[in-house]
């Protein structure tokens, strides 16, 4: 019986790892413009961080952990998340005791049990940026103003930023009052599952996917009406800053992001391109989470892309970067040459070409058809008289046009082109 790759999980070959290294060196390169340096973290962590970080209501918690026990008998977890994990080093690592802000980046992979669907995978990638220590409206309006950087520089238009504000834990237990006064008299309809998070955390109720409960979310009492006059004020300056930098956004009053540790600023980036689905990247503010972790009390805000979305919407919206490494030179060899052939190309490629010479003992013929099909710029012909002399003939391929050169001088000659 063949064995294949796990549900949800995708192997990425190499035509498309390089519109992966595309988007990654973007992203790299926009983060560190921005101040970001990079931060790597454990791939499975204590279940714990996640059950206090991200929440034990959320669907992510309850539903989706790759959880296991190791051989010591601890329970693990793989991440489903960045943001839990990035806390978790900043507080062990004593990253609150370096200068403020503290700007990081990640590109990860994550691991959640969900529903196979176009775009939405059990094992999936996340570019996502944390930056920790600035309470201020202006840590919020970087991070929007790095994502609206980073889409713009790889080309994807068709894109809306919804923004909200959940409050903070001052105005949140007024918000949860008329929330559970709303619901109250519906308990009867909704879901078994928001029967449960009407006793636990009535905010999930607003994320429910199931149809009729969501109709009821849509009638909802909206955080953004319950905001304290601080939480107000703040959400007033980031949209202030926006404004000034000249990004667009839409306020979205009934946001709601699967993850517990938000409070103020949330906000998603959604394609607006026909037929997409699903967010392209979410984030938000998270003033509580570093002291929930035990790190005193650290503000920040940050976001995760989904890189497998990016790269479906790319596609869809027809970005089509360079992404070619077709051959400078393909070298045509003899069987008395295709060693030297192999040292010739060594040296070529040490200085710098894309070279490509036959590694299977094929024909004339069968060399000549491989070197079409490579696309190479130069072709050149390496037998054993070339050898002997040192000298061989350079063909351009698209033009067809002969030099005859020395084979010292061929670095040369095909950097010159
Ligand atoms: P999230 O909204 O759960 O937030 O995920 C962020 C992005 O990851 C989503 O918008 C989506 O593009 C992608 N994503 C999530 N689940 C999947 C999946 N199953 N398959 C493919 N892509 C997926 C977070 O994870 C927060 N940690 C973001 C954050 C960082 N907030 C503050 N800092």
């Amino acid at each position: 019986m063949k064995i294949k790759a796990p549900r949800g999980t995708k192997d990425i070959l190499p035509e498309e790892a390089r519109r992966w290294q595309y988007a990654e060196a973007r992203f790299r390169d926009v983060c560190h413009r921005y101040g970001y340096g990079e931060i790597r973290v454990p791939t499975f962590e204590s279940t714990d961080l996640f059950e206090r970080g991200v929440g034990d209501s959320t669907d992510i918690v309850r539903k989706e952990m790759y959880t296991f026990e190791d051989k010591g008998g601890r329970s693990m977890t793989l991440r489903p998340e960045g943001t839990a994990g990035v806390v978790r080093a900043y507080v062990e690592q004593g990253m609150n005791s370096l200068p403020s802000p503290v700007r990081l980046f990640y590109d990860l992979n994550m691991f959640r049990y969900e529903k196979m669907q176009k775009g939405r995978y059990r094992e999936f990638a996340q570019f996502g940026c944390e930056i920790f220590g600035s309470d201020s409206a202006l840590a919020d309006a970087e991070i929007l103003s790095l994502l609206d950087t980073f889409f713009t520089s790889v080309g994807l238009r068709e894109r809306r930023l919804e923004l909200g504000s959940i409050g903070c834990p001052a105005c949140r237990p007024r918000f949860l009052e008329a929330l559970r006064a709303y619901y109250e008299p519906k308990l009867d309809r909704v879901c078994e599952d928001c029967r449960d998070r009407f006793e636990k955390n009535p905010l999930r109720m607003l994320d429910c996917k199931q149809p009729q409960c969501q109709e009821d979310a849509e009638r909802a009492p909206s955080q953004i009406d319950f905001l304290c006059d601080e939480c107000e004020a703040h959400f007033a300056l980031v949209r202030q800053a926006l404004d000034t930098l000249g990004i667009d956004y839409h306020i979205n009053p009934r946001m709601v992001r699967g993850l517990d540790y938000y409070t103020r600023t949330v906000f998603e980036f959604v394609s607006t391109h026909v037929g997409s689905q699903g967010a392209l990247c979410g984030g938000g503010r998270y003033d509580g989470l570093v002291e929930e972790l035990g790190g005193g009390q650290v503000p920040a805000i940050g976001f995760a892309m989904g890189v497998e979305r990016l790269l479906l919407e790319m596609e869809a919206q027809h970005v089509q970067p360079d992404l070619t490494f077709d051959p400078d030179l393909f070298i045509v060899s003899f069987p008395d040459t295709t060693v030297a052939a192999l040292h010739l190309r060594q040296n070529l490629i040490r200085d710098g070409f894309i070279v490509e010479t036959d590694v299977m003992d094929r024909s004339f013929r069968a060399q000549m058809k491989a070197a079409d099909r490579a696309n190479a710029r130069y072709l050149l012909v390496l037998g054993a008289d070339e050898l002997k002399k040192s000298k061989a003939t350079l063909r351009r391929m698209d033009t067809g046009e002969e030099t005859e050169l020395q084979l010292s001088d061929l670095s040369q000659t095909l950097r010159s082109e």
